[in-house]
C-alpha cells in the first residue's frame, strides 16, 4: 500500500453481510512493528473521521484481535461518561459479576440502525497494548459494554446477533423509545460505536 509521508489514512468499515465480519481473528504474535502502528493509525484515523467510540480491526478487513475506543466528549454520546482512549491487543474478558443490563448500541457497520443489547453491567478486561505490554482493568457501565461490542467483532459477532427482543431493533430514526427509556438519555447510547 502507497503511503505519503506515514500518513494516517482514513479505511473503509466493511458492513453487515460481508463474510469478513464473521470470521474469528487470530493473535497478534509480534508488537510495535511498523505494520501494527500503521494499523492502529489507520484505526483511530477512521474512528476518528467516523466520530466512533470504538473499531476493531476485522471492520477494516484486518483479522486481527485488535481493538481501539475511547472519547473525552463526544456530541454523540453527551451523557457518557468520558473513556480513556484505549489500545486493546489479544483482549481477554472476565464477568465480575452476574448482573446484566440491556443498553442501545449502534455499529459503523450496521450504519443507520441500533438495537437492545444485554452486555455484562461490570467485567475485568486484559489485554496488550502496541509495544506488548499488558495491562488490565475493571470497568463498568458504557465502558464495559464497547469492550464487549468491539470484542465481540474479534470473534466474528455482530450486536444484532445479540438482541433478545427483535422489536428493540431498527432504524434510530424510526425506532421509538423503549419503556423506561427516557427521552433525556435516548441519544447518550445511540451509537456503540
Ligand atoms: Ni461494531
Amino acid at each position: 500500500m502507497l503511503r505519503r509521508y506515514n500518513a494516517a489514512m482514513i479505511r473503509e468499515v466493511l458492513r453487515m453481510g460481508d463474510p469478513r465480519l464473521l470470521a474469528s481473528a487470530r493473535p497478534v504474535r509480534d508488537f510495535a512493528t511498523p505494520e501494527l502502528l500503521a494499523l492502529l493509525a489507520d484505526m483511530r484515523e477512521t474512528m476518528t473521521h467516523l466520530d466512533g467510540a470504538g473499531l476493531a480491526a476485522p471492520q477494516i478487513g484486518v483479522a486481527l484481535r485488535v481493538v481501539i475506543f475511547g472519547f473525552e466528549a463526544s456530541p454523540r454520546y453527551p451523557e457518557a461518561a468520558p473513556v480513556p482512549y484505549t489500545v486493546l491487543i489479544n483482549p481477554e474478558l472476565e464477568a465480575l459479576s452476574e448482573e446484566e443490563e440491556e443498553g442501545w448500541e449502534a455499529c459503523l457497520s450496521v450504519p443507520g440502525l441500533r438495537g437492545m443489547v444485554p452486555r455484562w453491567k461490570r467485567l475485568r478486561y486484559r489485554g496488550c497494548d502496541a509495544q506488548g505490554r499488558t495491562f488490565e482493568r475493571a470497568v463498568e457501565g458504557f465502558h464495559a459494554r464497547v469492550v464487549q461490542h468491539e470484542c465481540d467483532h474479534l470473534d466474528g459477532i455482530l450486536y444484532p446477533m445479540r438482541i433478545r427482543d427483535m422489536r428493540l431493533f431498527g432504524f434510530q430514526d424510526i425506532l421509538p423509545l423503549a419503556p423506561g427509556d427516557s427521552a433525556a438519555d435516548r441519544t447518550d447510547r445511540d451509537d456503540n460505536e
